[in-house]
């Protein structure tokens, strides 16, 4: 039987159409249908998106406050939260950057999380239970996309490994697969089979523990905007921003390395390790440099994005891994 499947480089549009064409066709798009809602009386709310004209009522954050650890020093000045929630990848919700009004369609709670797996006990953890049994705090991050653009933003969570501690893996987990939410009912974009939803992604188990490994459930002080990730997703800031899984609804310990949702699209492209390195460009565009956000200044990249110090030493015998594409 011959299935004509498309291959990952035909697939994700916005990665090749230039951004700023889509931006300006989106802005045309949205503005036509501004101007229709307005010839029909109507007032066009903040959350028209391009896949459903009923305004989704924004989803209403939380203040959220915890003592900002000093141990990570961004050496940059922050990023606007104005334009950290508003410059944003989240396929499920558009292929463009412009997705906050469409996210905000995201029932953000009663949340569940599944502990799945290698783990002594498999379960299903409500988030207010497991915040409970968290201690807070604040990490200033580099945030750094395989794209060669950049961000800084103050997050509020914990780290990934007290989660690990509390699913209490078996000795032969060996990788963490994360699997985020795909609800067709929420997510237009979870409607083009051509993308393996649901968007997963993957870690091994030292990466895990590693200290810099962090799942949040904030920034600039409230909870999580939907478009960042709502409620709760990871940061993993010496690698590049695919690999911070948003929406996340299961962990799974594996004993296989999970093949993660960009793997499959174009593994030559997007690869499990995806480790920030300026001197190994992206098959379509050098990653020497990135793109500030907000300032478009443009600024040289480090190799694991400044975070050397704290994760180089975990990739010394891993020499035949493909660590940085
Ligand atoms: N998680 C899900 N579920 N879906 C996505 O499309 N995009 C990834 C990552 N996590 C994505 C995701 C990519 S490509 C990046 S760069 C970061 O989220 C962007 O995070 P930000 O929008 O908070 O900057």
């Amino acid at each position: 039987m011959f299935v004509h499947r498309r291959r990952g480089w035909e697939i994700p549009e916005a990665r090749v159409t230039p951004e700023a064409a889509v931006m300006r066709r989106r802005g045309v798009l949205g503005a036509a249908a501004a101007g229709a809602l307005a010839a029909a009386g109507a007032r066009p709310a903040r959350a028209w998106s391009l896949f459903d004209s009923t305004p989704a009522k924004p989803v209403e954050l939380q203040p959220l406050s915890a003592p900002r650890n000093p141990r990570y020093v961004p050496g940059r000045k922050l990023t606007a939260a104005e334009e950290a929630e508003n410059y944003n990848n989240y396929y499920e919700f558009g292929e463009s950057k412009s997705v906050a009004d469409a996210a905000q369609a995201l029932k953000v709670a009663p949340w569940t999380i599944e502990i799945a797996g290698m783990v002594k006990t498999p379960r299903t953890l409500g988030l207010d239970d497991l915040l409970r049994q968290m201690k807070l705090e604040e990490r200033v991050y580099r945030h750094r996309c395989v794209e060669a653009w950049a961000m800084t933003v103050p997050w509020i969570g914990f780290p990934l490994a007290d989660l690990v501690k509390l699913a209490e893996p078996l000795g032969s987990a060996t990788y963490l697969k994360f699997t985020t939410l795909a609800d067709p009912k929420q997510m237009p974009g979870v409607h083009k089979p051509w993308y393996p939803w649901p968007y997963t992604e993957g870690l091994t188990m030292q990466e895990a523990m590693n200290e810099l490994a962090f799942l949040s459930v904030g920034l600039y002080g409230k909870t999580l905007p939907p478009q960042n990730g709502a409620p709760i997703r990871l940061n993993t800031p010496w690698k590049y921003g695919f690999k911070s899984a948003k929406s996340i609804v299961r962990v799974e310990f594996t004993a296989e390395q999970p093949k993660t949702f960009w793997e499959q699209l174009q593994d030559s492209e997007y690869g499990f390790w995806a480790n920030v390195n300026p001197a190994v460009p992206h098959p379509r565009w050098s990653q020497a440099q990135e793109r500030l956000i907000g300032t478009d200044e443009v600024v040289p990249t480090q190799i694991w994005n400044g975070y050397g110090e704290f994760v180089a030493a975990m990739y010394t015998d891993k020499t035949k891994e493909r660590l940085f594409a």
